[in-house]
């Protein structure tokens, strides 16, 4: 169930939406005393709207909440508590104006607003969007999506809600709450400052299920500012919570046939873009460099256009070297240049066309993050590797081209970026598979690149553009495309933009 705030309605959430309803079953709902124009048909109480809430809710749910949104999902918790799975709160104050030492907004700018609102509530509201945006690095893009949200007169409703956030005070019953909470604050925050991290980790105190995160990089409007980032802590407390079943994606096969079509493409031009897979890849074989072992068999395990192949063959002269990938254009290239004692499939890494314990050692570069069922890879890798083997890989997490996904974010609430598994999946899909043991590290790489227009043909260069299951069919506008080109331009530093990409190291060990 995902609670708006005050001023706004269920549109805010969409653009979290792609990233959410592959897992996740979504109700969005408008909230009368929040949304501009909704009303109650009982007398609008906060006791009412709560039971409202709780008709249209499953009979369990997780109630995520932003900013006044929270304080209703965290009442919602406290009298309901049968019907509250956890509860998030995002940008959400426990006392929203601020009183002695607990921050908040000032009492006196709090009065004036109400004034405002009584007076002009469409003024008042539009006054209101631009504070909910102060701090964002896109404030105009912003200002422009809330601008198009229905401004109705209903000033009476408005005041109501006003009053809920003038009255809550849930800082003494947080640490009564009883199910798992998080509560998400942003770091360039002017309504809910950021200050409240320690004053809700203090307020918490032992409740262990009760977690507090600041995101960097995101204004008051979270759900619109930073959906991707929100998403993905929304994703990791569901998974450490317990609560997490992955949904009935669109078939993985054919999602796959897509990644190899686009590789295969690739392979020509390959080579000649892939800079940062080349770093990755070379400081991937230094980790060999601990391995005392001579393998008789080495897997390279979606080797692209073979290029690791030679420094394999060097380090070990001695072992069959076998290159496999999901790509028929990347494995035709690679054979076509690669020399004698190589052999080379065209295969899943999902599923081995290769016989048990037949290899000693795994080497995978970059490929494995194209996997979308971890428990299927660690499975094959565990069963293919001999006793005693070892996989050496590298993958990429969520964080990876953030710029990029945040600069769309401005724009529309499309999925234009690929998404990747967070680690704590891989990390419970390997301990969920016998035989073997996995170590992992991260590690943030930073390119830099003088138009993000380069960066967007080095990808497509790489076969590596969006291949996401949820991403918007259909041609990209060239407005929103401009838009986007505009919104990356102000993460300029030093003449360069720059892309994050979120690289992981990982070693799995065969017992
Ligand atoms: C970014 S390239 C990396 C290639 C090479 N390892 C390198 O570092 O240059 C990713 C490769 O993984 C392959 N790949 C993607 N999904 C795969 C899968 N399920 N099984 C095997 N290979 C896969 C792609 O076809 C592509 O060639």
């Amino acid at each position: 169930m995902l609670l708006h705030g005050w001023g706004c309605n269920r549109e805010v959430w969409r653009p979290l939406l792609v990233t959410l309803r592959p897992w996740a079953n979504i109700t969005l709902l408008d909230l009368p005393g929040c949304a501009p124009g909704v009303e109650l048909d009982d007398p609008l109480t906060l006791s009412n709207l709560l039971t409202a809430i709780l008709e249209c809710s499953p009979s369990k749910a997780i109630f995520v909440g932003w900013s006044l949104g929270g304080q209703l999902a965290v009442e919602l918790a406290l009298h309901a508590p049968s019907r509250v799975a956890a509860v998030v709160t995002v940008c959400s104050n426990p006392l929203f104006v601020a009183q002695g030492r607990w921050p908040g907004m000032s009492a006196d700018l709090f009065h004036q607003f109400c004034d405002e609102v009584q007076e002009d509530p469409i003024e008042a509201l539009q006054r209101f969007d631009t504070l909910q945006v102060a701090g964002s690095l896109w404030p105009r893009q912003l200002l422009r999506r809330l601008q198009k949200y229905p401004r109705e007169p209903a000033s009476k409703t408005l005041l109501v809600g006003l009053g809920w956030l003038a009255t809550l005070d849930q800082r003494e019953s947080l640490a009564s709450v009883q199910q798992p909470q998080l509560h998400v604050l942003a770091a360039a925050d002017t309504l809910v400052p950021s200050a409240l991290h320690a004053s809700i980790v203090s307020r918490l105190g032992a409740v262990p299920s009760g977690q507090v995160k600041t995101l960097q990089g995101s204004s008051h409007l979270m759900p619109l500012d930073a959906p991707g980032p929100l998403a993905h802590e929304l994703r990791l407390f569901v998974i450490a919570a317990g609560m997490f079943r992955s949904g009935p994606h669109t078939s993985p096969e054919l999602e796959k046939r897509e990644v190899a079509a686009s590789f295969s493409r690739a392979a020509a031009a390959y080579d000649s873009v892939a800079r940062l897979q080349r770093d990755v890849g070379e400081r991937l074989l230094l980790r060999l460099n601990q391995w005392q072992k001579q393998p008789a068999t080495v897997l390279d395990l979606g080797c692209g256009t073979g290029f690791f192949c030679t420094e394999l063959r060097l380090r070990y002269p001695m072992a069959q070297y076998l290159g496999l990938d999901i790509a028929q254009g990347m494995v035709k290239y690679a054979r076509e240049r690669g020399g004698v004692n190589c052999d080379w499939l065209v295969a899943d890494a999902e599923a081995l066309p290769l016989a048990s314990e037949s290899v000693d050692l795994v080497f995978s570069s970059l490929a494995l993050q194209w996997c979308c069922r971890p428990e299927h890879l660690f499975a094959e890798l565990a069963r293919v590797l001999r006793p005693g083997g070892l996989c050496v890989f590298t993958s990429l997490g969520p964080n990876t081209l953030c710029e990029l996904r945040s600069a769309w974010a401005a724009v529309d609430s499309h999925q234009h970026v690929n998404s990747f598994l967070p680690t704590c999946e891989l990390v419970a899909a390997a301990e969920r598979t016998p035989f073997i043991t996995m170590s992992l590290e991260s590690e943030v790489f930073c390119m830099k690149y003088a138009r993000v227009r380069d960066l967007l043909d080095e990808l497509k260069t790489l076969g590596a553009h969006n291949m996401n299951r949820s991403r918007r069919a259909g041609l990209t506008s060239r407005r929103a495309l401009q838009g986007m080109l505009q919104a990356y331009e102000r993460l300029r530093l030093q003449g360069f933009l720059p892309a994050t990409y979120d690289v992981i190291f990982g070693v799995i060990e065969k017992k």
